[in-house]
């Protein structure tokens, strides 16, 4: 399985090679993925919202929990990711009842935070993606969360949007957002701290981070290369810790993805005044 995983993305990374820029990002999210979402409508057919955060049903995968690959249904996989989730959000974040996603989409990491401890007063995704905004509005309003989660578009490279106000003073969260943004880490980063948030929480692929000596690493490291995803994150934080503009408070990798790779690190940071 991880070979011909290597030997699929090696082939596409000769034949197809992609250069991550926004036209990239718009056919694949807010013209692909989110448009499918908002044409889907699967809320609709949702009794609870547990229900549409962790489908039921019998449909498997094959995914990476705890760096092994197994075979499991969609519902276990979900649920395990949505506890993770609930997991590390909450404990690196006692104090705060208030969060923003950036890169949120239409909300599935904010819809899965409602679902866990009653701590969230507040919870606010911000996309590019105007597909993804209208899904995640029409979501909170079927589930009656629109007191609790609201959705706004903003595009993160753009630092003088007032969108950024929403940041001051509140917990935010990046989930395979930045991934998207390579060629762009300084300028989401500086823009991050411009906000000035209370805390920063990503949870994204680190591509410094990756063993050469293992072969599922060795996989995400081409699928990365071939995706032209993120790859200087952290070593970006650790310039800015150096400099004495952030406090990293945390790198851990959590071992965990829907497919055999990509999993993400979880790093926190603070800024420092
Ligand atoms: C892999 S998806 C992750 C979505 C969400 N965080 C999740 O876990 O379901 C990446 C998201 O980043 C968003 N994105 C990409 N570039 C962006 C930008 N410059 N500003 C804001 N969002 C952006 C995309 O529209 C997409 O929704």
């Amino acid at each position: 399985m991880l070979v011909e995983e290597f030997g699929r993305n090696l082939l596409a990374l000769i034949l197809y090679p992609v250069r991550r820029d926004r036209k990239t990002v718009d056919a694949e999210y807010n013209d692909g993925r989110w448009q499918g979402i908002l044409s889907g409508k699967r809320w609709l057919g949702c009794k609870t919202l547990s229900d549409f955060v962790i489908p039921p049903g019998d449909k498997w995968r094959i995914a990476k929990v705890g760096n092994k690959c197994y075979r499991t249904s969609d519902q276990e996989y979900y649920r395990y990711r949505t506890a993770v989730l609930q997991d590390v959000v909450g404990k690196l974040t006692p104090a705060c009842t208030e969060l923003v996603e950036l890169g949120g989409g239409y909300g599935a990491n904010l819809f899965a935070l409602a679902l866990g401890e009653k701590k969230w007063n507040r919870l606010i995704g911000l996309d590019i993606s105007k597909n993804a905004i209208q899904a995640g509005r029409e979501i909170a309003s079927h589930f009656g969360l629109t007191q609790q989660i609201s959705f706004d578009t903003l595009d993160i490279i753009k630092g003088s949007d007032l969108t950024f106000r929403h940041l001051r003073g509140r917990a935010v969260l990046t989930y395979y957002c930045l991934e998207q943004l390579k060629h762009d880490t300084r300028i989401v980063i500086e823009n991050i701290l411009k906000a000035g948030p209370s805390r920063v929480i990503h949870i994204e692929p680190t591509f410094e981070l990756l063993h050469l000596s293992s072969l599922k690493d060795v996989v995400t490291y081409l699928y990365i290369v071939r995706k032209d995803y993120q790859d200087n994150l952290l070593s970006t934080l650790k310039e800015y810790e150096r400099k004495g503009k952030v406090k990293v408070l945390m790198v851990e990798r959590l071992y965990y993805a829907p497919t055999v790779r990509n999993d993400p690190t979880l790093i926190c940071w603070e800024p420092c005044l």
